[in-house]
């Protein structure tokens, strides 16, 4: 079993690879600078939400699996390989900002002492390897003192655990075989089915398919795997708009159009765009590193635009209910993290539309099953709550903007026989049409006419 160093460890990344990892029994140490969530880690709570996390979590601190410092040096020393899982914001232009990569590389630099396999989890632009190997160089000798292999990760927020453990691919970039091997033996447990803790997602039946290829093809299939997926919300974003507009449905054309099985039916709700932290900084991520290539990239581009027009098509439907002036008029968003079953509000459309109407003087407010507490804390003044009922007295409008199921289960019966009933804008087609109608309630389902 390996030892390992994940730097970057209680971000979300960090912390489900360092869990993941640790529970294939590895000896894993996670390093941060980040104090406060290492205080939590160290009692088994995590500060960002993931499905199954904690108790895993705390088996494994039980059994010294995995420990949390902010020593960075003391981890690179004692590691065998080191997993980089730091940020790479965007910078203002949409290029990769690498300066927190660059400046672990300098670290390692100045603190490796025997042969060292750094791993790149990180989305970083292609050619980011070269510049690690090259801060690495400056003092030790490549193949000899150190390796640097790309490991993309795949993780969904929220069931990033599940698809650690059930992955539907381990993609590995390296030249160096001795490197290789190394990332075969760590992978080696997960790949058998044989982990040290109790974890319910294992599938021992199921072969994950495990691929090895150059650093620049794996740091690019992690782009063009969100460059797709992303791709694929734009484009049934455009055709639940062409939808509307020409009388059609837009739940029975997904459902139409998944079952080819050359498009399959993943991907395709349409809603108010993609949010978060990856789709949209990849995809501008990916599009710079085309344009400084003197590469057109036209239809990422499109891809992009439609995503920005989405909003704009939610607050017209608002416009359209509630008249031109928002004026003191009552607004409730179901769903403010950037999609369900998270507590992350980075990135989330939802947030850019409180603000929207807000700024034109609307009485907002939101709820979220897991972020109201990150929502406050990103906007002070934003009334939200966990309990659904509430958020919606009162209001006029309603905007449905992600699928948890709480939503399809809202009880619409005394709401419509309120003395002012609310107009209800599902943008993710979770609402029953049929209890919205027996309701009395009058509803605008993004996609769909009538
Ligand atoms: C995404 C990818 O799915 C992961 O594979 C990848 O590892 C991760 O980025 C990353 O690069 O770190 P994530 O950002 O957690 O994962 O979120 P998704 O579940 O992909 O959702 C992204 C956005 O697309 C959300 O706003 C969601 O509501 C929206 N979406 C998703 C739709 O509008 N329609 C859909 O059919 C699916």
């Amino acid at each position: 079993m390996a030892d390992i160093g994940v730097i970057g460890g209680a971000g979300y990344v960090g912390l489900v690879t360092g869990v993941g990892l640790a529970a294939l029994g590895h000896k894993v140490i996670a390093q941060d600078v980040d104090q406060r969530r290492l205080d939590m880690l160290r009692r088994g709570i995590s500060a960002v939400y993931e499905d199954g996390l904690e108790p895993i979590l705390r088996q494994l601190i039980d059994r010294n699996l995995i420990s949390f410092t902010d020593d960075q040096g003391a981890t690179i020393r004692n590691s065998d390989a080191l997993f980089i899982a730091v940020g790479t914001p965007s910078l203002a232009d949409g290029a990769a900002d690498l300066s927190q990569v660059i400046a672990v590389a300098e670290r390692l630099r100045d603190e490796i002492q025997d042969y060292t396999v750094v791993v790149v989890k990180s989305t970083v632009p292609v050619g980011t390897i070269d510049v690690v190997v090259d801060v690495l160089s400056q003092k030790l000798r490549a193949g000899e003192d150190f390796d640097v292999v790309s490991n993309p990760e795949f993780l969904r927020e929220g069931s990033g655990l599940i698809d650690f453990f059930a992955p539907s691919r381990i993609i590995v970039g390296a030249t160096s075989e001795r490197a290789l091997k190394l990332l075969r033996e760590i992978y080696e447990p997960l790949l058998s089915g044989s982990v040290v803790v109790d974890v319910p997602w294992i599938d021992s039946g199921r072969e994950i398919p495990y691929v090895e290829t150059d650093p620049t093809s794996a740091q690019l299939t992690k782009y063009a795997a969100n460059a797709y997926l992303a791709t694929r919300i734009s484009f049934i974003n455009e055709i639940a708009g062409i939808s509307e507009k020409v009388g059609g449905n837009i739940s029975d054309i997904v459902f139409g159009l998944g079952l080819d099985p050359r498009i399959g039916p993943g991907y395709l709700k349409p809603g108010i765009g993609f949010g978060g932290p990856c789709l949209d900084k990849d995809l501008r991520a990916l599009i710079t590193i085309a344009v400084e290539n003197s590469y057109d990239p036209v239809m990422f581009d499109g891809v992009l635009r439609r995503n920005e027009l989405q909003l704009r098509e939610v607050m017209n439907k608002i416009t359209g209910a509630l008249g031109s002036s928002l004026y003191q008029k009552r607004i409730a968003l179901l769903g403010l993290a950037f999609k369900e079953g998270t507590n992350d509000v980075r990135h989330s459309l939802s947030i850019r539309l409180y603000r929207a109407l807000r700024d034109q003087g609307a009485s907002v407010t939101g709820h979220d099953l897991l972020a109201v507490d990150e929502a406050k804390e990103l906007e002070p003044d934003l009334e939200a709550s966990t309990d659904v009922d509430a958020v919606l007295a009162g209001a006029e409008v309603v905007v449905v903007l992600n699928s948890e199921q709480i939503y399809a289960d809202i009880d619409w019966s005394g709401l419509g026989t309120a003395t002012l009933a609310p107009y209800v804008i599902d943008t993710r087609g979770v609402l029953d049409t049929s209890a919205l109608e027996a309701s009395g309630i009058t509803f605008d389902i993004l996609g769909s006419t009538g």
